[in-house]
């Protein structure tokens, strides 16, 4: 295929050219080039998305298929004025942030209720419109595409250091601060697995909306083998959503936050998606250990900060737990 990637400097994208370029597609990435280098193999054209006529480079080529990584609302409205009908097959890589509920768990793309999209006026997505700015740009490509809602997005190059908090964490070993409860799900998917899906798809002209997210695993069953693959030796420390929040610290990610930590039961429904369909649509998952090992060899050499608890912090969590459960 002669494969456009909007994109393809950064983490996804730049996997999605990897993988494209390995599977021997020609395979062009269309971005300013400042968030990083495409994939040896790629080729390079300078865009600026944000300007009126910022897709000209690309005026005079067709594309067998076509993949957006964009999350702001005016840069797919130009796109697809200006590229879709010189594409064969069009991917947009959107969110489970679309969705507007995220309490109800086992929740399939066909009956979970989507978020209020921004209005026609708006051109970027911000951190607090992100999910209705997604869902904008999904109404811009329409029906005749392939969106991929991904969920958490994990492995080496992440450049949002969430899941890598963990890695590296068990790598220090010790009482580790688990938060919830063993049973808690967590659900992602290894940006080289997505990455595939994604081109295959494109291959096979999938049209069609999908959740790309591997199965729900238990909090314990992420952490137990994260610490095998690397050989650490951790005891975990399972403390309780109501005394993280007494101490304030923070979900998801962020200071002060542990990352992948939603409390229960607002954010049941946020990594309990229905992943049977994507997986029935082609979606492999490799072995979380290879994802773990991985992304602990990719991290210190990357410039790429942690997110999460200072090592300071957990520290101090950990002996105000067990003076808690002692009083
Ligand atoms: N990370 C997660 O866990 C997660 C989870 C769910 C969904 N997603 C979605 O997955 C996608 C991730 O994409 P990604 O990893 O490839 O990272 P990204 O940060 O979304 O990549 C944005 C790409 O667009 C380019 N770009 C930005 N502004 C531009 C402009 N004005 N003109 C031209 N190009 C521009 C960037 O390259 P330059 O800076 O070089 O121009 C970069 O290649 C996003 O859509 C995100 O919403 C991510």
């Amino acid at each position: 295929m002669r494969l456009l990637i909007l994109g393809g400097t950064r983490f996804l994208g730049r996997a999605i050219a990897a993988r494209a370029c390995a599977a021997g597609h020609a395979v062009t990435c269309a971005a300013r080039g400042i968030s990083g280098p495409v994939p040896a193999g790629a080729r390079l054209v300078k865009i600026d998305r944000d300007a009126a006529d910022g897709l000209a480079p690309l005026a005079r080529e067709t594309f067998d298929a076509i993949v957006d990584v964009s999350r702001h609302p005016g840069q797919v409205r130009r796109a697809i004025a200006a590229l879709k009908h010189r594409a064969g097959h069009w991917t947009f890589v959107s969110t489970l942030s679309v969705y507007a509920d995220n309490r109800t768990p086992d929740q399939r793309v066909e009956t979970a209720p989507l978020r209020i999209p921004v209005g026609p006026e708006v051109e970027h997505a911000t951190d607090a419109t992100y999910g209705q700015a997604k869902v904008a740009c999904e109404q811009a490509v329409g029906t005749d595409a392939f969106i991929c809602r991904a969920g958490l997005i994990v492995g080496p190059e992440d450049p949002t250091g969430r899941f890598t908090y963990w890695p590296a964490r068990l790598a220090r070993g010790g009482e580790v601060l688990a938060p919830g409860t063993p049973d808690d799900p967590v659900q992602f998917v290894d940006v080289r697995d997505l990455a595939q899906w994604i081109v295959r798809c494109a291959e096979m002209r999938r049209v069609g909306c999908y959740d790309g997210v591997g199965p729900p695993l238990p909090r314990a069953e992420l952490l137990t083998k994260c610490a095998r693959a690397i050989g650490a030796d951790c005891t975990f420390i399972w403390i309780d959503d109501a005394f993280l929040k007494s101490q304030d610290v923070r979900r998801w990610a962020g200071p002060r936050s542990l990352p992948l930590w939603l409390p229960l039961p607002e954010f049941a429904g946020f990594m309990t998606r229905d992943s049977a369909p994507a997986r029935e649509a082609g979606l492999t998952v490799r072995g979380l250990e290879e994802t773990a090992r991985d992304t602990l060899a990719w991290h210190p050499g990357a410039n790429v900060p942690l997110t999460g608890l200072t090592a300071d912090e957990e520290a101090a969590l950990l002996r105000a737990w067990h003076a808690h459960r002692t009083n």
